[in-house]
């Protein structure tokens, strides 16, 4: 039944391709404000801490498992063994859950490029604008459907291959203007106080609770920013060539996917000390991006704030799009599979669905505001929690319990070793057998005890 797999096009177009689904929101978006949240520096070492050691594991088990296989998620874990195919199942349901709110988050960069374009730069900083923004009901919806819609259109026509050309192309001006606005922002009065926040741990009133909670928040941001617990890897690897290295892979990958965040954080941390002079605002949640760059963008003056805002906001709708667009092809390329429909119906029929899932999401900050689903402020954050702060890690620990103890780690390493020594074969069996099981039992556990209002960590 499998048609011969293309590959890739030698070592580099692998690390591209995968470094392309990983950096996304997930880096410019959700760190920064994660980061914010969870205590500056303690959440960036135990990010980094997991990144080195679980985010390396998995990743180098999950596209181990791709290019052992030759086959995606789904079919992959049940070839490897019938009774674990559940794992694929189980992962896949991760992408249909994201590209609905991604798609919300998406619509609110394209908002804010229009903003831009239209030279509005102080009206976009003042304090109620993004609050303005979200909670009228008719532009939450028609941004939400514009970038979907364009997301369906091009997975329907087939011309990712076109926006992703576009998009090599335009990551490394991303990363040149997020180094030049990060530095910008740092050299704001007061902002030095936000670098400090953001780069020195401290630990002053730190409480096993929210370390527990600090833990959780990392590791879903790790899965998440590293397109990981969802099968997407595994698809990635099963179009691996076997001389290319995993480990060294895996390794540019995260120091890429990592530094781009790592990079956010700079951009609107040391902004969140310089404009509300303290740690008020660090507690924003997902609007913190879209409130604090314009401020930055205004201190630049009109005329530079207009082009370096029409410029970010394009660049990173571009790295949203191709996220989006790899989001909504699994959740298609799934469906076809399994159902047999025709490329068409499939994406209108994901097109739909997303639109239901979604909608809530974009109006959960205006006329759906009231409804808080476990406690959380808002219903996008809600699905964002769901998919990762409780299905992934499960994924996560499946696949560790799969790899450790039934399929045993020996065999991804011989998988490994194709392409060239691994060196890290201790930690990754290491941490593959037992620390990854014990702690992402520990962590999901207690959380998700605290989140039903169980337990009170
Ligand atoms: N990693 C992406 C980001 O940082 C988001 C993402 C999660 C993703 N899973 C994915 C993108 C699957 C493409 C495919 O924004």
């Amino acid at each position: 039944m499998e048609k011969s797999r293309s590959s890739f096009t030698g070592k580099i177009g692998f690390v591209l391709a995968a470094a392309g689904s990983a950096v996304g929101l997930g880096n410019i978006w959700r760190f920064p404000y994660l980061a914010a949240q969870y205590g500056g520096g303690i959440f960036l070492l135990v990010y980094l801490l997991l990144a080195i050691t679980f985010g390396f594991a998995l990743m180098c088990t999950e596209i181990a498992i791709g290019r052992k296989t030759g086959q995606s998620a789904i079919n992959a874990y049940g070839k490897l063994n019938k009774k674990f195919s559940f794992i694929g199942w189980f992962g896949a349901v991760v992408p249909a859950i994201i590209l609905p709110y991604y798609s919300v988050i998406g619509g609110w960069v394209t908002k804010y490029m229009t903003v831009y374009v239209k030279g509005d730069v102080a009206a976009a900083a003042g304090d109620s604008y993004f609050g303005n923004f979200v909670s009228n009901t008719g532009p939450s919806i028609g941004y939400f459907l514009l970038f979907l819609g364009v997301t369906a259109i091009i997975v329907l026509l087939g011309v990712e291959k076109g926006i992703e050309k576009v998009s090599k192309f335009m990551m490394p001006i991303l990363i040149a203007l997020t180094i030049f606005i990060a530095i910008y922002s740092m050299t704001l009065p007061g902002a030095m106080e936000g670098v400090k926040y953001y780069i020195i741990p401290n630990f002053d009133g730190f409480t096993l609770g929210k370390l527990g909670k600090t833990l959780l928040a990392a590791m879903g941001q790790l899965f998440y920013s590293m397109s990981l617990a969802m099968g997407i890897m595994i698809t990635y690897g099963s179009y691996m060539k076997k001389e290319v290295s995993i480990e060294k892979s895996v390794r540019q990958i995260e120091l890429f996917d990592t530094g781009i965040a790592f990079l956010a954080g700079l951009m609107v941390i040391p902004a969140v000390f310089a404009f509300s002079g303290g740690e008020a605002d660090v507690g924003k949640g997902p609007s913190l991006m879209f409130v604090m760059l314009p401020k930055v963008f205004e201190f630049m003056g009109p005329v530079a704030g207009r082009i370096v805002g029409i410029l970010f906001f394009l660049l990173v709708l571009f790295a949203a799009l191709t996220s989006s667009i790899s989001l909504m092809e699994t959740v298609v390329s799934i469906i076809m599979d399994k159902t047999g429909w025709k490329r068409k119906v499939t994406c209108v029929v994901v097109f739909l669905g997303s639109v239901i899932i979604g909608l809530p999401s974009a109006l959960g900050f205006g006329v759906l505001s009231d409804i808080k689903p476990l406690g959380l402020d808002d219903i996008l954050t809600f699905f964002d929690f769901i998919s990762n702060s409780v299905i992934m890690p499960i994924v996560a620990l499946l696949t560790c319990i799969f790899v450790g103890y039934v399929l045993k780690p020996k065999a991804l390493i011989e998988e490994i070793e194709i392409g060239g020594k691994f060196k890290a074969k201790t930690l990754f069996t290491v941490v593959i057998k037992y620390i990854a099981p014990v702690f992402i039992t520990l962590i999901l556990v207690s959380s998700v005890l605290d989140a039903f209002g169980i337990m009170k960590l």
